[in-house]
């Protein structure tokens, strides 16, 4: 068979878009050559292994866990079961951390990146990989560590191999544990002299009700753990904010930024949960390209 009677096999069953992807990977080619050359014949082997991952699609599979790839922050991911699947609005943190890292000041500080539940690891190696390769001068460079936890050792694998994948796996200490617990427990140390720390997060912060309504595939073929979150989605960040309050009294860092994702109904619900640990935070709220509230920022001196 050729590219185009595959592409004409199955074109009323699933968009054009997500055949040439999967007729692309099985081939171990780019969209570019699909689309360039139509007329070539593709093995028995190929086709079979193309119709294998077609059906997987038409069954509701994403595209992202079909093909292990998604592009986020204009660099490639590798994803699988155990990750979310990087969202465009999730840019949105590595921005933020970028712009604000950029304000602060540096020189005898350290800064510290800390990506909280980072998953594939996208916002992180996307972070450090701008930065590495921004205009920032070699002191900024040298007094910025990252750091990266996940509850899952699994997610945790995929976001090393993501870091390699993108040049910056020397830059990145991923810790497996439970939100901030790993760097408290083991180095509080390292926040024993002045320090400003940045953290984004993109926990889980669906609510019960969100979730049982989220699409079929979504429920079907994503982490659970990585989406749900009880107390109106917002548990994970409650337990956050109380170890960087923790940290704070245990530590002597003093300018903490934290950015977190939300979904735009956890605008309000979100306020007293920070008040209620810091009461003289400032909390500012950004909308994502959709014009939806999607990042509150926390910043806390
Ligand atoms: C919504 S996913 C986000 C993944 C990635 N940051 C992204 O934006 O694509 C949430 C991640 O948080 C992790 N997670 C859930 N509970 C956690 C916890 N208590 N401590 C650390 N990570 C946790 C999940 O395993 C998952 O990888």
């Amino acid at each position: 068979m050729t590219i185009k009677e595959i592409i004409k096999k199955y074109s009323n069953k699933l968009d054009r878009l997500d055949l040439e992807l999967i007729l692309a990977h099985s081939l171990g080619k780019t969209r570019e050559f699909v689309l360039t050359y139509p007329e070539k014949t593709v093995t028995s082997q190929q086709s079979a292994v193309s119709n294998k991952l077609i059906e997987r699609r038409i069954s509701g599979e994403p595209i992202a866990y079909i093909t292990e790839h998604k592009e986020f922050y204009g660099l490639d991911f590798f994803v699988n079961k155990h990750t979310l699947v990087p969202r465009p609005e999730t840019e949105m943190l590595v921005e933020q951390a970028l712009n604000e890292t950029w304000r602060m000041e540096h020189g005898t500080k350290n800064t510290y990146i800390i990506d909280v539940g980072t998953g594939s690891g996208c916002v992180i190696t996307a972070i450090a990989n701008s930065m590495e390769r921004g205009a920032w001068s070699m002191e900024q460079k040298k007094s910025t560590q990252y750091y990266a936890t996940d509850i899952s050792e699994e997610a945790l694998k995929v976001a090393k191999k993501n870091a390699k994948l993108n040049g910056v796996e020397k830059k990145i200490k991923f810790l497996h544990g439970n939100l901030l617990a790993p760097l408290l427990s083991n180095s509080c140390s390292m926040f024993h002299v002045p320090c400003s720390m940045v953290i984004v997060a993109n926990l889980p912060y669906l609510s019960k009700e969100i979730y049982q309504s989220a699409p079929v595939d979504v429920k079907k073929y994503e982490p659970k753990t990585a989406l749900f979150s009880p107390e109106q989605g917002l548990q994970h960040y409650r337990k956050l904010l109380e170890q960087v309050k923790k940290s704070l009294v245990l530590c002597s860092m003093f300018h903490v930024l934290c950015f977190l994702e939300i979904s735009p109904e956890q605008k309000k619900l979100i306020i007293p949960v920070i008040r209620n640990i810091f009461p003289k935070a400032k909390i500012e709220f950004k909308k994502d390209l959709a014009g939806k509230w999607r990042v509150c920022g926390i910043e806390i001196k």
